[in-house]
């Protein structure tokens, strides 16, 4: 509502800087101007006389005349003969409509979405520590901007985890730490769009070969054509590959996302011989082969050849997704690149969560809770089995090797949609397959079914509510 002054008031709040180098009728003009669209001075607000105006503010009242008249033609302004001047009604921007507040989504009995980790496990106790670890014993001299590889105390100690567990051929050097596989991918692809290439392969179906991925929309901001190389039993068709003309490629070799396949030995090979025949380069996505039940985990295929294959890892899946922390192993000539795309980003990750997770991983406390989840996971894969023994036996289940996520193949007459949305009615999450794939027609119906962060007691009355939709 308008005030209806009875004198000059204090609350116009119009400063003045007279050391600017601004005039002072275009500060008072632009002044005015923002009060009126920020409403902060309302339609039909009355504006004090010129003469007092100028009065308060030191100015000469010609001048203030003369932004009236100004802010008058552009329609910010009103004035009646013999009455005041007064804010224009209507000459108020309003705000944008705040955004519609989502009806909050309903518990569900079980939601199988895949790629979350148990979020109820994240250590939080641990995390403290290694948080307050990191905090104490941080040097300040490194708490100014650093390396945009990251913390060599993260690199040191990655690079020597991943020599040892996933059998990769690391050094620190090589090692640029990123906000998780997400930020790693756009790094390397900015890398080798540089570098020439212009096509890069993405596995059909694959995590992010929908068309509406950020994984493949982060490949057209490069200006690369993306291909879609299909997947089968033993893991991406090389064959295919090289029909493509792709010079790069993303792949999942310890565990095909969302397949579950793993490469098999002479596909791995396939694939780097394909890699130094076309002088091409191989993504390697080691998203979550920390978690492998029947057997020790597969070595990642970066340390078979490390001058073209570059591995990206993340801690979203043995920890969380919001810890927005991955890194890249970079083959020796193009780790430097991928280095200046992640400075010209944003200079590197976030010092302190860099030395928090240095300090995790040293202290043993991160093989710890990966030892712990692994058997959490476990139980909960093997209640999902149970579950569809029991109550949708001819359901076959695939890709259970490694991870938190399986495949359900439908019978060939069903309807991934129509089931997807008849188990959402009945509070059970449940995702087709076809979100995972290029073209998603003539496909056969399978389900995603993720176990990672629905509890174990949730998943047999999950299954139990949605098993007719199955069969
Ligand atoms: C196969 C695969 N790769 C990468 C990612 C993304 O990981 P980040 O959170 O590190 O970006 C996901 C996330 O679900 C995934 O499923």
């Amino acid at each position: 509502m308008a005030i209806q002054w009875s004198g000059l008031s204090p609350e116009l709040l119009l400063r003045l800087e007279r050391g600017s180098g601004q005039p002072l009728r275009a500060q008072l003009e632009t002044g005015l101007r923002e009060a009126i669209r920020s409403g902060r001075l309302p339609g039909g607000e009355r504006l004090p006389s010129s003469r007092e105006l100028a009065r308060e503010l030191g100015v000469s009242r010609g001048l203030v005349q003369d932004c009236y008249s100004q802010l008058l033609s552009e329609g910010y302004l009103t004035s009646q003969t013999g009455s005041a001047t007064r804010v224009a009604a209507g000459a108020h921007q309003p705000p944008p409509e705040p955004a519609r507040r989502r009806e909050p989504s309903p518990r569900l009995i079980a939601d199988f979405r895949s790629g979350v980790p148990d979020l109820s496990s994240f250590p939080r106790g641990d995390w403290v520590w290694a948080a307050r670890k990191a905090c104490t014993s941080v040097a300040s001299a490194d708490l100014d901007y650093g390396d945009a590889r990251g913390s060599r105390v993260l690199r040191d100690v990655l690079a020597g985890y991943l020599r040892r567990v996933r059998a990769a051929d690391a050094d620190p050097d090589r090692v640029i730490v990123c906000a998780g596989f997400a930020q790693g991918l756009v790094l390397v692809l900015q890398t080798l769009a540089q570098a020439g290439v212009r096509c890069a392969a993405f596995e059909d179906p694959g995590y992010g070969t929908a068309e509406t991925s950020e994984t493949l929309r982060a490949a057209a901001a490069t200006g690369m054509r993306a291909a879609h190389v299909p997947v089968d039993d033993l893991g991406i068709d090389v064959a295919a590959l090289e029909a493509s003309g792709a010079q790069a490629v993303v792949v999942t070799p310890a565990h095909q996302s969302p397949t579950g396949v793993v490469l098999t030995a002479r596909r791995r090979h396939a694939l780097l011989d394909w890699a130094a025949r076309h002088d091409a380069f191989v993504i390697e996505d080691d998203y979550d082969s920390e978690f492998r039940y029947d057997k020790e985990p597969v070595g990642a295929l970066q340390g078979l050849d490390p001058g073209r294959v570059f591995t990206i890892g993340t801690a979203s899946k043995a920890l969380a997704p919001a810890l927005r922390l991955g890194w890249v192993l970079a083959p020796p000539p193009l780790a430097g690149a991928v280095a200046a795309a992640k400075e010209i980003s944003d200079r590197g990750c976030a010092t302190l969560d860099q030395l928090a997770l240095a300090a995790l991983l040293e202290s043993g406390r991160y093989d710890r809770h990966l030892r712990r989840m692994r058997a959490v996971y476990a139980g909960r894969r093997a209640a999902l089995i149970a579950a569809l023994a029991q109550h949708a036996p001819g359901i076959k289940l695939t890709g259970l090797a490694a991870g938190f996520h399986a495949v359900a193949h439908l019978p060939a007459t069903a309807d991934e949609q129509a089931v997807t949305a008849a188990a959402r009615d009945r509070l059970v999450g449940l995702y087709g397959l076809c979100g995972y794939r290029a073209n998603a027609a003539a496909a056969p119906p399978q389900l995603v079914l993720g176990f990672g962060n629905v509890g174990e007691r949730a998943i047999e009355p999950g299954i139990a509510a949605v098993a007719d939709l199955l069969s």
